[in-house]
């Protein structure tokens, strides 16, 4: 038997994925995603090597509030404690405010005695530094630092092997019955095996705002103005993180208007709370400033025998609602279960995963259809850039303010999962939108109404249903 160290001995397992470079599984990326399944599916007592190119502390401004719906995920998958230690804030809901008038919106509770449902906010980087301690500490599960550079498909078969990759300089490879390409929103596995590409339409500058004093402490905000939408939330003691969207194209922040700099400094800057605008012009000045783009890439059923894609190489949505690590957490439950020794006692059963992957396609979409959905329903009501969207933003306003304000929060918080709840809020916020926009009409324009209220119909509908229509049809 190998030693370790001199410690225990190696398990049979261990030794072949040690030695031998082979698994059960192999993961290609231990980021939320890859962390969490290579420890679910490790506690079913399967051989996985999990495989990273750096396992330093990632330091990105992605994936930092975990709506309530993913802290249930992570309880599900024995993972709640990754949300201790890390210097984290209890997220209750959000306040969103509409050209300075605000709203609180708390997450619903399941019943009126139980306690609120709490989402997480932190350093993203701390959050994946225990998800990987927690994958470094299951028996089952191999990590290796990496760089994957391919995938390893049999000339006969097609099916995929394996990967290539580099380890310090050095060419290498891994060989899995299943291997799992979950490297994120650049995936470099995905094109030839994913249907689709993404699409951006903006992206969010990020900056970290030290002591700002925020006006809900505890909530998500969403500031609603002229401008495109912009978020706040404290992500440890001292820090609030601030995400500013900028449409590709905008004028206002132009290089003629100053860049994007400009841009903050002189529209966003005194619409900001007053307690976060000198936090704001300091990190500014600091010039720490950072960028992701936010994507849309529907999901597509996995057809490679031997290769499964997940997480954001997958499926992503506009990150405007965090819903990201709460799809993948909840694909984590639905693909341990699918998967699960009872079901698929080997892998090597490639027709037998295939099928169990079809399924997973559509049974993933309980959860992740409402989220998608949303996020890219909301963006374009958020960042309204013609008078019937700007409309349907104050219907939206409104809604939150009389509205069942339940609804459309747990459907954001990943809580409630049926799009037939979705689909109707969102019409009750077109039809809201027409009244206050009838009501706001002076009496000679009235004879227009009939036209106003078609177009705003028009314009949800355009809005929504091409998203639903991915949804339910591929
Ligand atoms: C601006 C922005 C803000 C967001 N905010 C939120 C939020 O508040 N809440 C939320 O839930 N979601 C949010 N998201 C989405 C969330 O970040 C993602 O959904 C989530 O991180 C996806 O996890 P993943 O494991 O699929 O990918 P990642 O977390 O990106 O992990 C991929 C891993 O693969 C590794 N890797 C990549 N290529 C290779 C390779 N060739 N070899 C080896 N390893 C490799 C990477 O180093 C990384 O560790 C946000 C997204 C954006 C763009
Ligand atoms: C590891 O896998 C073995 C079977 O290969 C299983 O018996 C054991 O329970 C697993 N260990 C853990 C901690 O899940």
């Amino acid at each position: 038997m190998t030693l370790l160290n001199g410690h225990a001995p190696l398990s049979p397992a261990a030794q072949r994925r040690i030695e031998h470079h082979e698994a059960d599984i192999v993961i290609v990326g231990a980021g939320v995603l890859g962390c969490a399944l290579a420890v679910a599916l490790g506690n079913q007592g399967r051989s996985v090597i999990l495989l990273e190119k750096s396992l330093e502390e990632p330091n990105r401004i992605v994936g930092e509030l975990l709506q309530p719906g993913g802290v249930q995920a992570l309880e599900q998958l024995g993972l709640r404690d990754c949300l201790e230690d890390i210097d984290g804030i209890d997220v209750r809901g959000y306040w969103v405010s509409y050209f300075g008038e605000p709203v609180l919106l708390e997450y619903p509770k399941s019943s009126p005695t139980s306690p609120t449902p709490l989402g997480r906010a932190f350093h993203h980087g701390r959050f994946v530094m225990k998800l990987r301690a927690a994958a470094l500490s299951c028996p089952n599960v191999t990590v290796i630092e990496t760089k994957v550079t391919g995938l390893i498909a049999s000339s006969y078969t097609q099916e995929i092997l394996g990967v290539e990759c580099i380890t310090k300089d050095v060419k290498d490879c891994y060989f899995g019955q299943l291997t799992v390409a979950a490297d994120g929103y650049n995936s470099d596995f995905r094109k030839e095996h994913h249907q689709y590409t993404p699409k951006r339409r903006s992206k969010f500058y990020g900056l970290e705002l030290i002591d700002a004093k925020l006006p809900a402490p505890n909530t998500g905000h969403v500031l609603l103005s002229d401008n495109p939408p912009v978020l706040m939330y404290q992500i440890g003691t001292h820090e609030t993180r601030i995400l500013i969207d900028i449409p590709d194209n905008l004028p206002e922040a132009s290089i003629k208007n100053g860049g994007v700099k400009g841009y903050m400094r002189n529209n966003i800057l005194p619409k900001l709370p007053e307690g976060a605008q000198q936090s704001f012009s300091d990190a500014l000045e600091q010039g720490q400033l950072r960028s992701m783009p936010n994507s849309f890439l529907p999901a597509s059923a996995n057809k490679t025998p031997g290769l499964m894609i997940l997480g954001d190489a997958l499926n992503m949505r506009h990150p405007l609602t965090g819903g990201g690590m709460t799809v993948a957490l909840n694909d984590v439950c639905v693909i341990r279960e699918l998967l699960s020794p009872e079901r698929v006692p080997n892998l090597s059963n490639t027709g037998l995963v295939l099928e169990q992957l079809a399924e997973f396609h559509w049974k993933r979409k309980n959860s992740s259809s409402v989220i998608n959905i949303l996020a890219q329903a909301l963006y374009a009501l958020f960042a309204a850039d013609n008078y019937y969207l700007k409309a349907l933003q104050r219907g939206c306003f409104r809604y939150f303010q009389i509205g069942p304000v339940g609804g459309p929060v747990g459907l954001l918080a990943g809580l409630i999962k049926k799009p037939l709840v979705l689909v109707s809020h969102f019409f009750s916020v077109a039809f809201l939108a027409i009244w206050v926009h009838i009501c706001n009409t002076p009496l000679f324009k009235l004879i227009l109404a009939p036209y106003y209220a078609f177009m705003i119909l028009y314009t949800a509908s355009v809005v929504i249903l091409p998203y639903i229509w991915t949804e339910i049809w591929y």
